[in-house]
């Protein structure tokens, strides 16, 4: 099938787009290469278009010539750092870039629409596990813009013949996924600790996280888009709880060194526990993740090096 993905050459993307080549579609990119790499994708057989999803006309061009069956949507001004530094960035990309992709997609009939949410939306924790009914209260122009764009898409999913499902990300990590300013805990530590540097613990490193690695978040974008008839938000993680302090044992022993490591004041705003219910995934798009932390870690870490080598 002709697929479409936004974001496709950044973290999340890139790993979908190679999976979507494998099983034999034939992919298009929509990036401005802001936060993605052109290497993430140099090998792939894609069609790419290096643009801004903030440019309605070019993104109208491109969707209307290329006949899209489907569009996974992932390009986004990403992170809570990143939007408090860039609010107004954060919302033009976020909330008007995808106004664009809806637009052309409802103008060029479309038949489906897979976002990438995130569990940010859900702001400060009031019950574990959560569910997708869990009350909504953003805490970040992010987690705003990406209610806002979840809401757009549902949105249209109820005026238009378009299939849209929403998938709420919890922590993500996997290949090809850098350590930057805006980095996420796994890329921190495990880059710091490539290079023997101290890492950092907020607080007393017995908050927990749900990870998730990239297959299979993937897999459940994959499987949103073989799925007939549905829409809606769904969360999107492994559904299992891991402490920060374990996690820093687990890539010590991967990595078979010693880390330094200290620990600081609590970050206001983190919160203690985080484990998401995926059972609304599992039954109706037959998501599950299959990829363990200790394994997950030991890929990514072995992507790592050969990274850091280059
Ligand atoms: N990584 C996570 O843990 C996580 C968690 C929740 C949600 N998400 C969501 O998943 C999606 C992918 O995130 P990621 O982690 O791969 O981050 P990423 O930064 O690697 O990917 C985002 C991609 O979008 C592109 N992009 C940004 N602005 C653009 C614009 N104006 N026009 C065209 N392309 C643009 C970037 O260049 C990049 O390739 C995002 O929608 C993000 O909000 C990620």
């Amino acid at each position: 099938m002709k697929l479409l993905v936004t974001g496709g050459a950044g973290f999340i993307g890139s790993n979908l787009v190679e999976k979507l080549i494998r099983l034999g579609h034939s992919v298009s990119v929509i990036d401005n290469l802001s936060s993605g790499y052109e290497s993430n994708i140099r090998d792939l057989d894609v069609t790419f278009f290096e643009e801004d999803v903030c440019n309605g006309e070019a993104v109208e061009k491109i969707i209307r010539n290329g006949n899209f069956d489907t569009i996974f949507h992932l390009a986004a001004s990403v992170g809570n750092k990143r939007s408090i530094d860039h609010p107004i960035l954060d919302s033009q990309i976020n909330v008007i870039g995808t106004l664009n992709i809806l637009e052309a997609a409802r103008k060029h009939k479309v038949r489906k629409i897979v976002a990438s949410s995130s569990a940010g939306i859900y702001g400060e924790l009031k019950t574990v596990p959560i569910k997708e009914d869990h009350p909504i209260d953003p805490e970040s122009p992010y987690s705003a813009s990406k209610l806002c764009m979840e809401k757009q898409c549902l949105a249209y999913g109820h005026l238009y013949d378009m299939e849209v499902i929403c998938l709420r990300y919890f922590n993500v990590y996997g290949k090809n996924q850098r350590f930057d300013a805006y980095g996420n805990v796994i890329p921190k530590f495990v880059f710091l600790a490539l290079e023997n540097k101290k890492i950092s613990i907020y607080g007393d490193g017995e908050q927990t996280r749900d990870f998730i690695h990239v297959d299979d978040v993937v897999q459940a974008n994959i499987k949103a888009f073989e799925s007939h008839g549905i829409s809606g938000a769904f969360n999107c993680a492994s559904q299992t709880q891991i402490t920060i302090n374990r996690l820093v044992k687990l890539i010590q022993e991967s990595m078979d060194q010693s880390i330094e490591v200290e620990y600081t004041d609590v970050r206001k705003g983190d919160v203690l526990h985080s484990l998401a219910d995926i059972s609304k995934a599992r039954k109706a798009l037959n998501f599950s993740p299959k990829v363990d932390i200790e394994t997950g870690l030991q890929n990514y870490i072995h992507w790592a090096k050969a990274f850091n080598k280059n």
